[in-house]
């Protein structure tokens, strides 16, 4: 029997200066994808996939995180007496219940690796689940949840991953892939933003981790990696002399909401999957596209 995962880390203090000005007083995770924002994607994901405790890791000016994961009872009021009954109906369900919820704060933009280090004692010694929100996932089920599938049968730590084109993979952790389908394979070294030449493969971290809580003791050494930053990546590397590391090639596609054309092409792409606007909207992008010229290279 494997030990269950319960709690999930989001580590939401990063200070967003690719969409300046909109994060100048707004955190970056509160921006919307069609109508819901970013953060609410991986939270709705986390509980899709059991679990019961979300922790999150903020930073400064992001108070309005902790309003959101909160009740508005003057909305609710308003809705209710203006018979508003499935956007009330809404609401209600993206909330975590009383108690399912920390908060607890990166006091210095140190690192992925310290941010997770912030949360060790919320979570204690259990295993837990790690989603950085900026990438968000069209997929069914739910990312995390294909996780906790191979995580049942595996144990130990499960990283999600994904192809991308080898030329891309200087932006990413980078996995090296052993024996095993894809829905669970058992992972060889890893290696946090190498050149295309030092990469061990195309197959990239994901943002979606499962972790075993040696992870910490492992993390408290801070050492600096990449970047002059603490990584969550060196940490794991580590903890593959001690424990197994599981691959899932998850089934879906990922969207970096971290940078400008990740999060338009999620809204087109999630916008398009919406019965109530699908359809006009996709009247719009076609008259938009037909008027667009189109360059015919010689
Ligand atoms: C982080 C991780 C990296 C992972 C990426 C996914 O990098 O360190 O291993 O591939 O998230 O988005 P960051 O995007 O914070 O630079």
């Amino acid at each position: 029997m494997v030990r269950r995962v319960r709690t999930a880390v989001l580590p939401v203090a990063g200070l967003g200066t690719r969409f300046l000005p909109a994060t100048k007083a707004m955190p970056k995770e509160m921006l919307t994808v069609v109508d819901k924002p970013v953060i609410q994607y991986a939270v709705d994901e986390a509980r899709e996939a059991g679990i019961e405790h979300l922790v999150f890791v903020t930073g400064r000016n992001k108070g309005v995180i902790e309003d959101h994961f909160d009740r508005q009872f003057e909305l609710e009021a308003t809705l209710e007496s203006r018979g508003k009954l499935e956007e009330l109906e809404q609401l209600r369900r993206d909330l975590p219940r009383a108690g399912q919820t920390s908060f607890t704060r990166q006091q210095e933009p140190l690192g992925l690796g310290h941010a997770v280090w912030c949360a060790r004692d919320i979570v204690g010694r259990e295993p837990f689940a790690l989603l950085l929100p900026d990438m968000i996932f069209k997929s069914e089920p739910g990312v995390l949840k294909q996780m906790m599938d191979a995580y049942e049968e595996s144990g130990g730590n499960v990283i999600a991953v994904e192809e991308v084109d080898p030329a891309d993979v200087a932006s990413y952790g980078v996995v090296a892939r052993g024996e095993g389908p894809d829905s669970g394979f058992s992972i060889t070294g890893m290696v946090e933003k190498p050149s295309p030449e030092e990469a061990p493969s195309n197959l990239i971290i994901s943002g979606r981790y499962i972790l075993q809580p040696e992870i910490f003791m492992l993390l408290s050494e801070q050492t600096v990696g990449t970047g002059g930053e603490i990584q969550i990546t060196d940490s794991m590397r580590h903890l593959m002399d001690m424990q197994p590391f599981t691959g899932v090639k998850y089934e879906g596609r990922s969207f970096d909401c971290g940078s400008k054309i990740g999060f338009l092409t999620a809204n087109v792409v999630f916008a398009l999957d919406r019965p109530d606007i699908a359809e006009t909207f996709m009247d719009e992008l076609r008259a938009l596209t037909g008027e667009i010229p189109i360059t015919v290279e010689e």
